[in-house]
């Protein structure tokens, strides 16, 4: 199967652009590029927010309601989930904001994904027999790549934002200093992480009780996070990346044997890009470039299936077309995807229509196609903890951002007197190109380690636009993040609202292993019956997954509405506009 080498455009705009010359007459391309379409000038009625815990929705409306744009929300929202949701994201770890400015549509996507330290090496978590060590790459400093999240949270307020640092970090200060409560996920995350987290005494005393899982309730402050959060508010990135902070973090990474150092602080750049777009029946996706490898599997996946009326399928032939679109987006993204800054990725030809024509002709509706006769054999791993959130403000300006520390507690190594737990982001790198992970899922060349380069993502978080509906939406769950996107999509394009998508039961495959994995009663029992008579294997997960957070705006009926995951303690908040402000 090959790739096409034909050049194109990524959006229909772009074609139609090129081809209008040739056909339509000078007023016609007057009325199509110069008169503002409904979207760009009509504002929602209302702004909403939708995060994985109250306390950081609440914050993203305080900062609204204190003169704070979507992009001043955003910043407020990213620092107070480092805060009370210390197992997902955090100063330690990086991510990547989508943002879409009103004004002007102006769209892009700030990458503050974490980087591997200048002194990393391909082969740093292999024994002399070139074996994976188990967990090297997992917990304590050495499994840390350089933070992200200090430096974008300074940029996404200074380019975009309209408040100081002082005032949309403030409620990340107060919550840090207030202390958050205890609850059954965070017990969940805790337990799973509990050797890792005892092995470290400063995480065992932040984030545990008498060295145990704490109770529900139990109170947990970080007066060392707030300074550290201070001294970012005082000084931008040089509050985390220079002077004090710096200087304790480098300190106790490297007397723990992590690699870090002040050139890498130094060097640490966030990345604007140019975000992913493809198209499906009508609807506008806009999502995540690589070193993310959502936006491109999303494309690929709804490319093949705009070829199909899934409507019109019963559930046996819809899951299985499904399916099979999973699979092969998955095979690619394991062989060509890795950070853009260091490997070369027929992105324009991976997101073609043509493309995906192509590999539309390979699935077989009589029998699954065996992952094994495609051609590849890698893929990349999953993870357990990350978070998202997504915010609409009355002026139409938007944020999907996802943010990862890896793992539940990330390295689960706190720096003393930062308060800042780091990431174990180098495990999202194949430590071993062919070899499974721990996971038990392989990883590609293209996403070998190398010094300063990002580790692969699956992070999706994603815009939709419809002729009158506009959503904002994505979620945690490592290599299944885009297939939970793609399956909300494809809810928001059947027309429902974000109550559906979130809460829809999921399938997910990833080409390997070569298995549709579900959620107790995704599939229904006759149809689960009938795809392993076609060759599919299945398995159902013991647990539920995901944690998605989506808004839509129907500017037809100029209604928002939104929702949490019910899987996730989130809170989605909506709140009318006051006309007297
Ligand atoms: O960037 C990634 O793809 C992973 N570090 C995300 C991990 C994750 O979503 C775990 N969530 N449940």
């Amino acid at each position: 199967m090959s790739i096409p080498t034909a050049r194109l455009t990524n959006t229909d705009a772009g074609i139609i652009k090129q081809l209008l010359p040739r056909i339509a007459a000078p007023w016609v391309l007057l009325l199509l590029f110069t008169t503002p379409s409904l979207a760009e000038t009509q504002t929602p009625p209302a702004s909403a927010i939708a995060t994985a815990h109250p306390i950081a929705t609440a914050a993203g409306h305080e900062t609204l309601a204190a003169g704070g744009n979507a992009f001043d929300a955003a910043v407020a929202v990213s620092a107070t989930l480092a805060v009370v949701e210390p197992m997902g994201s955090g100063l330690g770890g990086g991510g990547f904001w989508l943002l879409h400015r009103a004004s002007d549509g102006f769209e892009t996507m700030v990458d503050g994904r974490e980087r591997a330290p200048l002194a990393a090496t391909r082969n740093m978590y292999l024994d002399e027999k070139g074996e994976v060590v188990t967990g090297l790459s997992m917990d304590g400093p050495l499994a840390a790549a350089i933070p992200g999240q200090p430096a974008a949270l300074v940029h996404i307020a200074e380019r975009y934002g309209r408040l100081p640092l002082k005032k949309s970090l403030a409620p990340a200060i107060r919550a840090a200093l207030n202390g958050f409560q205890v609850t059954e996920h965070y017990r969940d995350q805790a337990r799973f992480r509990l050797e890792a987290m005892r092995r470290n005494p400063e995480t065992a005393h932040l984030f545990l009780h008498n060295n145990d899982v704490p109770p529900v309730g139990h109170t947990i402050k970080q007066p060392a996070l707030a300074a550290t959060l201070k001294a970012i508010a005082k000084d931008g990135r040089d509050g985390f990346y220079r002077g004090a902070v710096a200087k304790k973090l480098l300190a106790s990474v490297t007397k723990a044997g992590g690699i870090w150092s002040q050139r890498d602080f130094d060097s640490y750049q966030v990345v604007e890009r140019t975000p992913i777009h493809g198209e499906y029946k009508g609807t506008r996706i806009t999502s995540a470039a690589p070193p993310s490898s959502g936006g491109i599997a999303l494309i690929t996946m709804l490319n093949i299936l705009s070829g199909y009326e899934l409507e019109e399928m019963n559930e046996l032939d819809r899951t299985h077309t499904i399916v099979e679109a999973m699979r092969r987006a998955y095979r690619d993204r394991a062989e060509y995807l890795g950070d853009p800054d260091f490997v070369q990725i027929p992105m324009a030809q991976l997101t073609h229509p043509d493309y995906a024509s192509e590999l539309r002709e390979t699935i077989r509706f009589d029998r699954a196609t065996p992952s094994q006769e495609l051609k590849g054999n890698t893929l990349e791993q999953g993870g357990v903890d990350t978070t998202h959130f997504s915010i609409l403000d009355e002026e139409g300006n938007r944020v999907a951002a996802t943010l990862s520390i890896n793992y539940p507690f990330g390295a689960a190594f706190v720096a003393p007197g930062t308060g800042v737990l780091l990431n174990d982001e180098m495990d999202d790198f194949s430590a071993k190109p062919g070899t499974p992970n721990a996971y038990g899922l392989v990883g590609a060349e293209a996403n070998a380690i190398a010094p300063g380069k990002r580790p692969l993502s699956s992070m999706s978080p994603t815009f939709l636009e419809s002729r009158d509906r506009t959503a904002i939406l994505g979620t945690p769950g490592g290599s299944r993040i885009i297939t939970m996107v793609l399956l909300g999509t494809l809810e928001f394009a059947a027309g429902n609202e974000p109550q559906a998508w979130a809460s829809r039961p999921r399938f997910h495959h990833q080409f390997l292993p070569d298995l549709i994995q579900l959620e107790p009663n995704a599939i229904s029992d006759a149809t689960q019956q009938q795809l392993s008579e076609r060759g599919h294997t299945l398995k159902t997960l013991k647990n539920n997954y995901g944690n998605m957070q989506a808004l839509l705006w129907n500017r037809g009926t100029n209604r928002v509405t939104a929702a949490s995951d019910p899987r996730g303690g989130g809170e989605a908040l909506i709140k009318q506009h006051q006309p007297s402000k």
